[in-house]
C-alpha cells in the first residue's frame, strides 16, 4: 500500500488508519507493506514538484493508495487538486468515486431525529469526466470581451461504465437505483445519461430504477433519505451531493471515499472526504474515523472483507460512545480515538 499522509491533519488521521489496518491484519493473518510518499503542499513549496512522473510510475506499482488530505492556504487553488488528486484519478482510470452515506447508531445527524434505518445509501460518482475533465479555455482573457468556457465531457463509454458499476452495486444491496442529473436543463449530457441508464436497466429487471433532478435530490436527501439506496451521478453533482450526504450522516469527520479502478489495471485510491483542516492541526481535535473507514474500504477492495468488516465495526462502536464528531466535544483526542479503535478490533 502506498501512503500519502499529505498536509494538515492528514498525517494525524492516517496514522490511526494504518494502526487499524495492521491490527486487523494481525487478527486475520496478514501484514500490509507500506511505502510512504511525501507529496502535497510541503513538497510543492520546498521543491515546486507536485507529482513527478517517476513517483506516479512507482505509485502505479502498488495494490492501493491511502491518502490523508492535501493542500494548505499557501498553495494557490487548483495546483494540488488538479496536479495530484485529479491527475491520479484520471491517469489511473479510477472511474468510480464510491461514497457511502450511512448514519451509524449513536451518531447524531444534521437532521434532527434521523435514525440509521432511514439513512444507508451509496453514491456512485463518475470520477474521470464531466466538468472536471479540464476541457475548455479562455478567449480574450483579461479584456471586456473575455470568454471562459469549461466543458462538461460525457462519453458514451464513460457513462455506460459508471452506470453499469452502479447497477452492480444495487444488485448487492436493496436493488434500488436512482439516476441523479439535471435532464430538464442539460438536455444533451442528461439525454446521454438517461438513455444509457434506460438501456442498462433492461439488463437488470430486478432493479427498481428511479430518476431525480439534482436540485430536488438536495431536498430528498434532507427530508427523506430513505428513498435512496444507490445513486448514480456525474462528477460535479456527485461532488456536491456527497458533501450534503456527509452532513446528514454525522459530518465530514466520518465521510469516507474510494476512487476505484474496477478493472484492477491500476491501484485504487482511498481518502477521507474531508480536507487538511489547517485551523485544528496539532490540537487533537481531528476525527480519524473518516480515514479509518476509508482504510476499511481499501481492505474490502483488496479482498480482505473480514478485516474490512472488523475495522468498520470497531470504528462504528467507538463512534457510538463519542459526543461531538469533531473538535473538543469529541471527548478524546485523535490518537486516543485511534487507540480505542485498535483495542476494539477483533473483540
Ligand atoms: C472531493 C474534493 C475534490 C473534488 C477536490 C479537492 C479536487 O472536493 O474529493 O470531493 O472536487 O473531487
Ligand atoms: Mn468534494
Amino acid at each position: 500500500m502506498a501512503v500519502i499522509p499529505g498536509d494538515g491533519i492528514g498525517p494525524e488521521v492516517i496514522a490511526c488508519a494504518l494502526e487499524a489496518v495492521q491490527a486487523a491484519g494481525r487478527e486475520c493473518g496478514f501484514r500490509v507493506d507500506l511505502t510512504d510518499y511525501d507529496l502535497g503542499s510541503r513538497r510543492y513549496l520546498a521543491t515546486g514538484e507536485v507529482l513527478p512522473d517517476s513517483v506516479a510510475a512507482e505509485l502505479a506499482e502498488h495494490d492501493a493508495i491511502l491518502l490523508g488530505a492535501v493542500g494548505t492556504p499557501e498553495v494557490p487553488p487548483g495546483i494540488l487538486e488538479r496536479g495530484l488528486l485529479l491527475r491520479l484519478r484520471f491517469e489511473f482510470d479510477m472511474y468510480v468515486n464510491f461514497r457511502p452515506v450511512k448514519l451509524y447508531p449513536g451518531v447524531s445527524s444534521a437532521i434532527a431525529g434521523l435514525t440509521p434505518e432511514r439513512c444507508d445509501m451509496e453514491v456512485i460518482r463518475e470520477n474521470t469526466e464531466g466538468l472536471y475533465s479540464g476541457s475548455g479555455g479562455f478567449l480574450h482573457k483579461g479584456t471586456e470581451a473575455e470568454i471562459a468556457n469549461q466543458h462538461s465531457v460525457n462519453t458514451r463509454t464513460g457513462t455506460e461504465r459508471i452506470v453499469r458499476y452502479a447497477f452492480h452495486r444495487a444488485m448487492k444491496r436493496d436493488r434500488r437505483l436512482t439516476l441523479c442529473h439535471k435532464t430538464n436543463v442539460l438536455t444533451i449530457a442528461g439525454d446521454l445519461w438517461q438513455r444509457t441508464t434506460d438501456e442498462v436497466a433492461a439488463e437488470y429487471p430486478q432493479v427498481e430504477v428511479d430518476y431525480v433532478h439534482v436540485d430536488a435530490a438536495c431536498i430528498h436527501l434532507i427530508d427523506s433519505p430513505e428513498r435512496f439506496d444507490v445513486i448514480v451521478t456525474d462528477n460535479m453533482f456527485g461532488d456536491i451531493i456527497t458533501d450534503l450526504g456527509g452532513a446528514i450522516a454525522g459530518g465530514i469527520g466520518l465521510a469516507a471515499s474510494g476512487n476505484l479502478n474496477p478493472t484492477g489495471d491500476y491501484p485504487s485510491l482511498f481518502e477521507p472526504v474531508h480536507g487538511t483542516a489547517p485551523d485544528i492541526v496539532g490540537t487533537g481535535w481531528a476525527n480519524p474515523v473518516a480515514a479509518v473507514f476509508s482504510a476499511a474500504l481499501c481492505l474490502e477492495h483488496l479482498g480482505e472483507g473480514e478485516a474490512a468488516a472488523m475495522v468498520e465495526k470497531a470504528a462504528a462502536g467507538v463512534l457510538s460512545g463519542m459526543g461531538a464528531m469533531a473538535g473538543p466535544g469529541m471527548g478524546a483526542s485523535t490518537s486516543e480515538i485511534g487507540n480505542r479503535i485498535v483495542e476494539a478490533i477483533g473483540v
